[in-house]
């Protein structure tokens, strides 16, 4: 818990736009209740809902209570009185800058921090009504939801537009992935350990494999869904931050900058897409009707000319003297059978092989698999004769080492830690403005292949593994277990 003369410097006011949709209702809510209730909030703090349903304050109330009971079963009625009691509510007309600037301007002699939980389409209009109104002065600041437009040229124009009004430096871009603690520790576990770092390059590393899957469908979220499909809903952005953390270089120290400028580098360095050969290197495909859990589910049906896919796997080549070439198979879909987000580091064979069981062609190298959604665990895969008979150490068999850890704690949301930095001022954990121009670059450029090569897309059953030229990009051990429901022999 941190004390009153910690939180003395915290921004104390926040003013959340799109509070009546889905994700200020079942994540931004409840993670400032959680944050209320142990105390990390500053004394005085005070949220200022903003949407455009005409509600007052009462009405807002009376949605908001049971969705926090919900998404918060323990939370106290004390906790959760409290902090209603901080929220007011104002109607506001995002399209309109007057209608914001009246919305925000009395409350500009605080410390304020706008969250912008809104369609990108509508984060200019907005923020001119807030710089209209005062909200965007220093030392003001502003939190924007991913993603900062759906390519290169509306990004740019988000960026410079609102740039205009607000530094970078009161800028909090994010990446809800960046606030996970099993993310974090990606970094920890590879730069506070020998062990890892003396392997982590192209001498020893094969492959990696990074898979961020889901069983739910798009339900929902059509409108926004069917412009953007999976390439830019959760490669563009959550993918791509997370093979910066597996591939970047030992940053100088944790200060926000120094991380964020070795992200970029990687960013920077990833090889553009190359119609020729998009049809190798990636792999499109749409859900169709399926079971998951035994439970029906219907296929996803865009409006007629979206171009949305629901599944995509891309292998990326990084182009730079510790990944050359390394490929890193990216993949993601939605109606998946399980959620499982996994990062798989595949180490290459020793270089001789002495034993006689099993045959150098069937011994499996070592493999690293960070498992972070919905159990944290980390499995070595190695080599070993503890298995073989007592007196000879010539039959070796695959050991798998778990390293789960179970803390006990409970893991916070991950908004939860980004509102804390983002009050406190700590940028280490949000995207900077190269790295979503560097972003954008790399997804142009395989959206052009696609388009260039006229890719085809590939239907998969939902409650499958994807489309059956998916399994070049998926982690081995699914790629088994894909193989054995169809039947195959492994
Ligand atoms: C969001 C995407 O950013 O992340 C969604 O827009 C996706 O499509 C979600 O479902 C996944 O987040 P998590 O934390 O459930 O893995």
């Amino acid at each position: 818990m941190s004390s009153a003369h910690e939180t003395r410097e915290m921004h104390d006011t926040l003013f959340l736009f799109g509070a009546t949709g889905d994700l200020a209702q079942r994540y931004l809510f409840p993670s400032l209740l959680r944050l209320l209730g142990d105390g990390l909030l500053p004394e005085d703090f005070k949220v200022r809902a903003l949407a455009l349903s005409p509600h007052d304050t009462a009405k807002f109330h009376d949605i908001l209570r049971p969705r926090l009971e919900q998404a918060m079963p323990q939370a106290r009625q004390e906790d959760i009185n409290d902090l209603l009691r901080r929220i007011d509510y104002r109607s506001v007309d995002l399209r309109n800058a007057e209608s914001v600037a009246e919305a925000v301007k009395d409350l500009v002699d605080r410390r304020c921090v706008s969250y912008l939980a809104i369609p990108p389409g509508l984060y200019i209009s907005t923020c001119e009504g807030l710089a209209l109104g005062g909200a965007l002065a220093a030392p003001h600041r502003l939190m924007l939801e991913k993603p900062i437009g759906s390519d290169s040229a509306s990004a740019e124009e988000i960026l410079q537009t609102i740039g205009k009004w607000i530094d970078e430096d009161r800028v909090f871009r994010l990446d809800h992935y960046l606030g996970k603690a099993a993310v974090q520790n990606l970094m920890a576990l590879r730069f506070g350990n020998t062990l890892l770092e003396a392997v982590w390059n192209r001498n020893y590393i094969e492959s990696v494999h990074i898979m961020v899957a889901e069983s739910d469908g798009v339900d929902g979220r059509d409108s926004y869904y069917s412009r953007s499909g999976a390439l830019r809903d959760m490669v563009q952005s959550h993918i791509l931050q997370l093979l910066c953390l597996v591939a970047m270089e030992p940053p100088a120290s944790l200060e926000a900058d120094r991380i964020r400028d070795e992200k970029v580098k990687v960013l920077r360095a990833l090889r553009p897409f190359d119609a020729r050969h998009a049809a190798k290197d990636s792999v499109r495909g749409r859900y169709t009707a399926g079971t998951i859990n035994d439970q029906p589910v219907q296929a996803y049906q865009p409006p007629e000319g979206s171009e949305a896919e629901t599944f995509v796997g891309v292998t990326a080549h990084i182009d730079n003297w510790r990944w050359a070439g390394v490929p890193f198979h990216m993949v993601t879909g939605k109606r998946l059978p399980e959620r499982t987000t996994r990062i798989e580091v595949n180490l290459k064979p020793v270089t001789h092989w002495l034993f006689e069981r099993p045959t150098r062609h069937h011994a499996s190298a070592n493999r690293l698999t960070f498992q972070l959604q919905p159990q944290e665990n980390i499995q070595l895969g190695l080599m070993s004769s503890l298995a073989g008979p007592e007196w000879g150490a010539l039959e070796l068999q695959p050991l798998e080492l778990e390293l789960s850890v179970p803390t006990g704690l409970h893991r916070r949301i991950a908004y939860e830690r980004l509102f804390l930095d983002a009050f406190n001022g700590n940028h280490a954990l949000f995207v900077r403005d190269d790295e979503v121009r560097a972003a954008w670059a790399w997804i142009d450029s395989i959206s052009d292949a696609w388009k260039a090569s006229d890719q085809a897309m590939e239907p998969y059953a939902a409650g499958s593994w994807g489309p059956r030229d998916a399994a070049h990009f998926l982690p081995g051990d699914i790629v088994a277990e894909a193989r054995a429901e169809d039947g195959d022999a492994p």
